[in-house]
C-alpha cells in the first residue's frame, strides 16, 4: 500500500541543516498497525506529517497504492487528504461549541455527504469507540480519553485507507491512554483499518503488529510484533 524509499528531509535554520530524516525505506500494508518509536527529535513527527501528506520530503521517493503522491499538484494532495487520510493530534483539535456529534458530522458535511447521511455516519462513529451515549455532549463535558475518542471517531467517521495518530494519549492518564488504544486495536483487528502511531510509551507496543524504531533520522530497527 505504502511505500517509501530513500527518504530524507532536511531543514534548514539559518546556516545549519538538520537531517531529520536521513535515508529512510520501507512499505507498509493494509492493515497494518505500526508503532512509530524513538527519542525525542529522532524524527518521528517529521516521518509522519509526510506519511500523512501534511510536508513534502527533500529527497526520495513516496507512493501510495503505486500513485506517486509527493509529486501531486497541492489541490490533489489536499483532496487526498480529506477523502482517503484520517488524522489524531495529541491536542484532540475539537470544537468547543459542538457537541460530540457535531465535531464528527462536520467533516462528513465538508466532504459533500447528505446531513442526514453525516449524521447516521457520525452517530456509527461514535458507537464504535464507545460514545453512543453521549452524542450531545460538548467537549468541557467529557474527559481526556472521552474527547480523544471523539477525535479518534472524527478521523474514522470517513473511513479512511489510513488513519495516523501522532503521541494520541499524550495528554492522558496511563488508564485513559487503554481506553483509546483499545479502541485503535478493535478499529484495527475488527475492521481492518491500517494506523501509524507515533508514541513514546513502550507499554504501548502491546496494542501493534508492529514496531519501528527511529534514531537520529534513521531506521534502527523493525519489527513485527505478536498479538
Ligand atoms: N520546522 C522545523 N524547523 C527546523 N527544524 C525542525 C523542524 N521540525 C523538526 N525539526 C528538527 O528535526 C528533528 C526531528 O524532529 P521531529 O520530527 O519533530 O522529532 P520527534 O517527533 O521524533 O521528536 C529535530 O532535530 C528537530 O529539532
Ligand atoms: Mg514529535
Amino acid at each position: 500500500m505504502i511505500k517509501i524509499n530513500k527518504l530524507e528531509r532536511h531543514y534548514k535554520t539559518g546556516d545549519v541543516i538538520v537531517k531529520a530524516l536521513n535515508g529512510v525505506s520501507f512499505e507498509i500494508k493494509q492493515g497494518e498497525f505500526i508503532a512509530i518509536m524513538g527519542a525525542s527529535g529522532s524524527g518521528k513527527t517529521t516521518m509522519l506529517r509526510i506519511l500523512g501528506l501534511l510536508d513534502k520530503p527533500t529527497k526520495g521517493e513516496y507512493t501510495i497504492n503505486n500513485l506517486n503522491v509527493v509529486d501531486l499538484p497541492e489541490e490533489e494532495r489536499g483532496y487526498y487528504r480529506l477523502t482517503q487520510l484520517g488524522y489524531v493530534f495529541q491536542d484532540y483539535a475539537l470544537i468547543n461549541e459542538m457537541s460530540a456529534a457535531e465535531n464528527v458530522y462536520i467533516l462528513s458535511l465538508m466532504e459533500g455527504k447528505s446531513k442526514k447521511e453525516s449524521f447516521i455516519t457520525a452517530k456509527e462513529a461514535l458507537e464504535k469507540v464507545g460514545l453512543g451515549d453521549k452524542l450531545s455532549r460538548v467537549p468541557d463535558q467529557l474527559s481526556g480519553g472521552e474527547k480523544q475518542r471523539v477525535a479518534v471517531a472524527r478521523a474514522i467517521a470517513k473511513k479512511p485507507m489510513i488513519l495516523f495518530a501522532d503521541e494520541p494519549c499524550a495528554n492522558l492518564d496511563t488508564r485513559t491512554s487503554a481506553q483509546v488504544l483499545e479502541v485503535l486495536k478493535i478499529l484495527n483487528k475488527k475492521f481492518g483499518q491500517t494506523i501509524v502511531m507515533v508514541t513514546h510509551e513502550s507499554w504501548h507496543t502491546k496494542y501493534v503488529s508492529r514496531l519501528i524504531k527511529l534514531k537520529d533520522g534513521l531506521i534502527v530497527s523493525d519489527t513485527k510484533l505478536p498479538r
